[in-house]
């Protein structure tokens, strides 16, 4: 598959649709040498994966249900169940966060997330090249305190990307996405591309 196609092929594969093996570590390693080649405003490297597989899921899973316990009230149970089972749904989760440098001088916050954000897109692009399939979930356990502290991240940490990754076992639509002519627009003509 050529750049152009893995990109316009990217999908999100709900996690029911995904399902072991995940790949092996070389494969994981060139995953991650193609998120970092995304654009990095002052090379600051604010770029931060946590590989989470095997039993560590379980783990995880624990401290998203623990999170929710502790910052929610009264959470529904099905919302309990989810956290505690999800990352225990896929071989593989990657966790992107962003080492953020709060009074960096010249390079606000929002462009180092932003770097890793392109970085995240990197990595979904590099998982569907490879046969992969991947989903990107942000969600109440990307924001919670708890989740961050238990996780050893510094208070300062951004996590960008909850990456739940798996080889697809059924298909997965691409869905309908808008054209060039919905949202792109030639200026100053002000009409749409290509017009
Ligand atoms: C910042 C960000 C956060 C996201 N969080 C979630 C999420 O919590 N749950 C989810 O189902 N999808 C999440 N997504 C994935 C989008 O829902 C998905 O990309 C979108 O529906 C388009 O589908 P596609 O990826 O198949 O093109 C997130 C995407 C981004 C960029």
């Amino acid at each position: 598959m050529d750049a152009l196609e893995a990109l316009r092929t990217r999908r999100t594969f709900p996690l029911p649709k995904l399902g072991e093996p995940g790949p092996d570590d070389a494969l994981l390693a060139r995953w991650l040498e193609a998120a970092v080649a995304a654009p990095d405003h002052g090379k600051l490297v604010p770029f931060r994966f946590l590989v989470v597989r095997g039993e560590g899921r379980r783990r995880l899973g624990e401290l998203f249900e623990r999170a929710l316990l502790a910052e929610r009230r009264d959470p529904p149970a099905a919302e309990r169940e989810k956290m505690r089972t999800n990352p225990l749904r896929v071989p593989l989760v990657l966790i992107a966060w962003a080492a953020v440098r709060p009074d960096h001088p010249k390079i606000p916050e929002i462009e180092q997330i932003e770097a890793v954000a392109a970085a995240v897109e990197n990595l979904l692009v590099a998982i569907h090249a490879s046969g992969f399939g991947a989903k990107w979930a942000t969600g109440f356990p990307a924001y919670s305190p708890t989740v961050r502290e238990g996780l050893g991240l510094p208070p300062s940490a951004r996590i960008v990307a909850i990456v739940y990754v798996g080889t697809p076992r059924l298909g997965q639509e691409i869905p309908p996405r808008p054209g060039p002519g919905e949202i792109a627009r030639l200026w100053p003509e002000d009409r749409p591309f290509p017009g």
